[in-house]
């Protein structure tokens, strides 16, 4: 299998790192293809807790390239804090590659990121605030700076000069804005970006991140195929997930870019056939960070219960996360759109306690109507009530289960139900965060 992508199939969280990370074993590149630092995985190795938002999980395998692909926006200042964690937990991440062509995520992003929430009021998306959408929309309007030019003092200075022109002006309107808020009492300072921007310590501090980048910088999508062609395994590993997408999510509660696996092509350079297999990672309820619509959303007890288990708080944000039973109208929905070849389950081990488990298998439209498919338009999707099948949970702890043998009846019938009514297998379950803490599920 030269070729697997590696997808979440909900809002994100799903755990996709500890299961990249387990599955890069047989692989000898793991490569992210799209977003940036809004991402954060969590990988727990010997006991020791690594957490990274940009780096893709695959760089605890020194024996592999571990790469950030040209679909990747990457704010080199957190790239570097993150180098500097590995070299202090005395990972040397010389198998860390970063594409040339990659976009950089630059100190106005970031503000813009925070101007556009703040004028959208009670309509904003809940973005992370990391700069992710402006620097992306500056790629499409060609006004983008890419890791390249870091390594070109002129270039560099030219473009972001280029670019800071109207940034600053979009930047005023900002100030006048909010200090008209600010007037009004209804943001305080904290909440303000300081947009003061200047050409020349803005090129000064990227040409020293250039400087030391510039060992890892690279053609990306050359090493994958070197590695693809020789027949070796490339794992392409997506951050966020499905209904987070630009184009197929709950626009306009998306992040801006494709992480669904078609995307894996173009963020990582390599063709459509060069793909093999997609896994669909799912979390065995669901979470959602920030704004948007969430049909199968708790706001009891149950979804309290799963937030404090299963610890339901941002790794980038640290927000909290919305919680709710499993969507399987969503997940049949990005299994399709990804078409996934296996699923793995994640968090099964937060269900145990809980004497029902539900399942969503449809919608109610508000005229009664059942959607047995996830509705395209928004107001349907935003009005749409699920409608449940309820089956017996179990109470043990499965933490300690390594073998299907070994987990309850109810909970195998779970994992039976939702592979079956999806029609993925699912081939792996996560019981606990700890990288052995998984269970093989056979194929029926
Ligand atoms: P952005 O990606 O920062 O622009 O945020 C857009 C939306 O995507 C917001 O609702 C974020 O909470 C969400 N989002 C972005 N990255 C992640 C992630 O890694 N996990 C979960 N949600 C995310």
């Amino acid at each position: 299998m030269p070729g697997l992508v590696i997808v979440g199939t909900q809002w994100g969280d799903e755990g996709k790192g500890k299961i990249t990370d387990l599955l890069a074993k047989d692989a000898s590149a793991i490569v992210r293809f799209q977003g940036g630092n809004n991402a954060g995985h969590t990988i727990v190795r010997d006991g020791v807790e690594y957490k990274f938002h940009l780096i893709p999980s695959g760089i605890l395998h020194e024996d592999k390239y571990c790469v950030i692909g040209n679909g990747v926006v990457v704010d080199p200042r957190v790239l570097l804090e993150e180098i500097d964690g590995l070299h202090k937990a005395g990972i040397a991440a010389s198998n860390l590659r970063v594409s040339a062509n990659a976009h950089l995520i630059m100190p106005y992003h970031v503000l813009l990121d925070t101007a556009d929430e703040l004028k959208l009021g009670k309509l904003s998306i809940g973005t992370t605030r990391r700069g992710i959408g402006p620097a992306y929309a500056d790629k499409a309007l060609r006004l983008g700076i890419r890791v390249q030019d870091l390594l070109d003092e002129k270039i560099l200075r030219k473009k972001i000069m280029a670019a800071l022109e109207s940034k600053q002006q979009a930047l005023r309107a900002l100030s006048v804005r909010r200090r008209k808020l600010q007037k009004e009492g209804e943001v305080s300072d904290e909440h303000l970006p300081d947009d003061r921007l200047d050409l020349h310590s803005i090129t000064e501090d990227y040409l020293s991140y250039g400087h030391r980048l510039e060992p890892y910088i690279t053609d990306t999508a050359k090493l994958c195929w070197n590695e693809l062609d020789a027949g070796r395994t490339v794992i392409f590993e997506g951050a966020q997930a499905a209904l987070l997408d630009l184009d197929h999510g709950t626009y306009p509660f998306v992040t801006s870019s494709n992480p669904i696996a078609g995307a894996a092509c173009v963020g990582a350079g390599v063709g459509p056939t060069d793909i093999d297999q997609v896994w669909g990672i799912v979390k065995a309820y669901t979470t959602r960070v920030g704004a948007g619509p969430f049909p199968t959303e708790l706001h009891d007890e149950v979804g309290e219960y799963m937030s404090a288990k299963g610890h339901e708080f941002g790794t980038t944000t640290g927000r909290p996360r919305r919680c709710g039973w499993l969507d399987l109208v969503a997940l049949k929905y990005a299994i399709r759109l990804n078409r996934t070849s296996a699923l793995a389950m994640t968090k099964l081990d937060v269900l145990s306690g809980l004497p029902t488990l539900r399942v969503a298998t449809s919608y109610r439209s508000p005229e009664g109507a059942e959607l047995k498919d996830f509705p395209y338009h928004q107001s349907i999707l935003h009005h749409a009530t699920p409608e449940y099948v309820d089956l017996p949970g179990f109470s043990e702890d499965i933490s300690e289960c390594r073998e299907q043998s070994e987990l309850p009846s109810e909970a195998l019938d779970y994992i039976r139900f939702v592979a079956d009514f999806v029609g993925v297998p699912i081939a792996l379950v996560g019981v606990g965060p700890g990288h052995d803490q998984n269970v093989w599920i056979d194929p029926p």
